[in-house]
């Protein structure tokens, strides 16, 4: 058995959680449940860094001490991850006694060891900010670009890590191991950061007299270690360094993931700090990029910052894991916007892989009565170029996933979903079930049914619950324990016959994309409120006087009903048309021939329920005879579909 030790950044209280937070997290969260899922032994840890005089400061604006402040927003972080599915088996604080035990002891074993020094310290410091300033920083007149006021030279003694020490290993170490920094452009940009000259020593304090947030050193009672290395050593503290029992069974095989903000103090800082402190490194550091909004970065002061939790409610906890880990390529920058969320949500959630579920369910039940049928031999797929397709899906859904291209990964095993959508076109169940082809449509059924298992348990990484309601439509219950993925990435058959599966399956309605404005403009609202006003209160009813007016009787002789499109093709003799089956309750579904081709694809169709006039007299369209009729709208520029504005059973009548 393997092991995996996965850890965040801790993130500063100095701020609310925002979107980069969570997608760190949820990335963390992907790849504990994704080894998890591998059977790998696996912790994850999370957690705040809570010293330093930024902490100070925020504290001191929201008027209350720092151990208050850090207390109420370490909490904010600490009850955001459940709620974003995340599973962490730990959240440390810097400011728990163990950590300060752990920072100690560390601190004295490389200061016996001859690498922290006392160093005099000359430099350019703003007393506003509390800290030393270089030229760079400074505006043209040499003043602090916040305070406007020009620095104080100061002279002040503070404790060196010997880090330049180090350098000449870890260039070795990192030219040695491929990928100890992943993915290659963050590893080139070390290296060249260390090929630029020589490292810098790290300062490591700060005197009491200008900061007293911070763990105090052992050896000097007149200073405290100043933000890295006291952040930096979270990761070896949680798993209780020096003799824990996790320690010893996951230290070396430990992957960090960050952003590229933080890249020197885990590529450089935190190895050589392992390497003095006689340690091992890591195996791996995971660097993903930043997401921006309309390409410039998130602040506060620019009000772009992007909520996680105002998006999972909006829509839905599952689609926000997805759409963040199918969007951005791992290493690169990404744009986030609520408009390709809902993109993804409708293209690959609802029609991709939500129509295949309530498509393959509905034929169930109406072929087999809801029960999984018995294909007879369960060793392979009805169709053998689907098995090796499968096959293919699942083997690069695992292995991109395990090197963190999320994306790509997803991508494969949406290729899975989008064969089994066209397998379903391309075997047309319902001829089968016409013809009496029971045989061969237990086959086709087995093997749909099968292979959706199969995409439930790989989702599960990122889209838990999902996975878990895909599993028990399926009449089965998720049971990590119980997984074997190789096992199934390879297998086949594992699904018994006569399993009773849900009534239905709505896993992702689809969704309206954002409105720029949402409410109208209050002129507007005044003209409306003019308009109804000078409306009379009733229009006169009289039917029969009023030209164009029908009866009520007139109106009930239409029958429409609601139905779901089981498939659509192409007219064969018609470019504006499509051959459409909807599953309208009936002993076989409905053929209809409709003119929406200049406005959907096939794809747009699938599952979607949609109203139809059931009761036209039947008439053939190019040589297709069309049996009803589905009822639309015309927009400007397109076409919206009618429907129910829920799930409703195929065939309810519409009155
Ligand atoms: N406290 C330090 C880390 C110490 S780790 C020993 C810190 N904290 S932080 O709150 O600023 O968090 C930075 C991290 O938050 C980034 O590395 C990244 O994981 C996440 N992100 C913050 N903003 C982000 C984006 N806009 N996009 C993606 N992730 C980002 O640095």
């Amino acid at each position: 058995m393997s092991r995996f030790f996965i850890t965040t950044p801790i993130y500063y209280v100095n701020a609310k959680p925002h979107l980069g937070h969570a997608y760190t997290t949820i990335v963390a969260d992907s790849l504990a449940r994704f080894h998890r899922l591998c059977g790998d032994e696996t912790f994850f840890l999370t957690g705040t860094d809570e010293h330093g005089d930024k902490i100070v400061q925020a504290a001191e604006k929201a008027a209350s001490t720092p151990q208050q402040y850090v207390d109420t927003v370490s909490a904010q972080f600490r009850d955001l991850w459940p709620e974003l599915g995340v599973t962490n088996d730990d959240f440390i604080r810097t400011t728990e006694p163990r950590h300060r035990q752990v920072v100690q002891a560390v601190l004295q074993k490389v200061y016996d060891a001859g690498d922290i020094y006392l160093k005099n310290y000359e430099g350019l410091y703003c007393y506003g900010c509390e800290q030393f300033l270089t030229e760079k920083d400074l505006d043209a007149d040499g003043c602090c670009p916040d305070h406007k006021v020009p620095p104080a030279r100061i002279s002040e003694a503070n404790y060196f890590f010997r880090m330049s020490k180090y350098q000449g290993w870890l260039k070795e170490h990192i030219l040695a191991n491929p990928d100890f920094i992943r993915p290659e452009r963050y590893r080139n940009e070390v290296l060249s950061m260390l090929d630029m000259g020589v490292l810098d020593d790290l300062c490591i304090s700060r005197p009491k007299s200008r900061l007293t947030w911070g763990i105090e050193l052992p050896f000097d009672t007149g200073y405290v270690t100043y933000v890295w290395f006291d952040a930096l050593i979270n990761y070896i503290t949680a798993l209780g360094w020096p003799d824990g029992e996790l320690f010893a069974r996951f230290w070396e095989h430990t992957d960090h993931l960050v952003a590229k903000d933080i890249l020197k103090p885990h590529a450089v800082f935190w190895p050589t700090m392992l390497r003095a402190a006689g340690l091992p490194v890591y195996r791996h550091l995971n660097v993903h990029g930043y997401w921006l909004v309309k390409d410039t970065k998130m602040s506060k002061s620019l009000g772009n910052v992007v909520e996680p939790l105002a998006l999972k409610d909006r829509y839905g906890l599952d689609a926000f894991r997805y759409f963040l880990l199918r969007e951005m390529r791992f290493g690169r920058d990404a744009s986030f916007s609520e408009d390709a969320l809902v993109g993804r949500l409708n293209a690959d959630l609802a029609n991709d892989l939500g129509n295949l579920f309530s498509r393959v369910l509905a034929m169930t039940h109406k072929y087999f009565g809801g029960q999984v049928p018995d294909p007879g031999a369960r060793t392979a797929p009805a169709d053998p170029a689907l098995g090796e397709l499968a096959r293919n899906a699942l083997d690069n859904y695992a292995a991109l996933f395990g090197r963190l291209e999320f994306g790509q990964a997803l991508e494969s095993l949406w290729e899975l979903v989008r064969a089994l959508n066209k397998y379903v076109d391309a075997s047309a169940p319902w001829t089968l079930f016409k013809e009496g082809r029971t045989g061969e449509l237990a086959g086709v059924m087995y093997t749909l049914l099968e292979m959706m298992r199969k995409v439930a348990l790989c989702v599960w990484p990122v889209m838990p619950a999902t996975a878990e309601a895909m599993t028990a439509q399926l009449g089965g219950r998720f049971d990590l324990a119980r997984v074997d993925l190789d096992a199934e990435i390879r297998g086949f058959g594992g699904l018994e016959p006569g399993t009773v599966l849900a009534a239905g399956s709505n896993l992702f309605p689809r969704v309206e994309p954002p409105r720029e404005e949402a409410a109208p403009r209050p002129a507007a609202k005044a003209k409306e409120k003019a308009r109804e006003k000078a409306q009379p209160a009733k229009a006169a009813p009289a039917a029969q006087q009023t030209p164009g007016v029908i009866d009520f009787a007139d109106f009930q002789k239409l029958d429409l009903r609601v139905g779901t499109v089981l498939a659509a093709e192409p007219h064969p003799d018609a470019d504006r048309l499509f051959v459409v089956q909807v599953d309208l309750g009936e002993e076989t579904p409905r053929q209809v021939v409709a003119g929406l081709r200049e406005f959907f694809q096939a794809e747009d169709l699938l599952g979607r329920q949609v109203v139809v006039v059931a009761n036209l007299a039947p008439r053939p369209l190019r040589g297709k005879t069309s049996h009803g009729m589905i009822l639309a709208v015309r927009r400007e520029g397109g076409m919206e579909l009618l429907t129910a504005s829920g799930p409703v059973a195929p065939g309810a009548k519409v009155s």
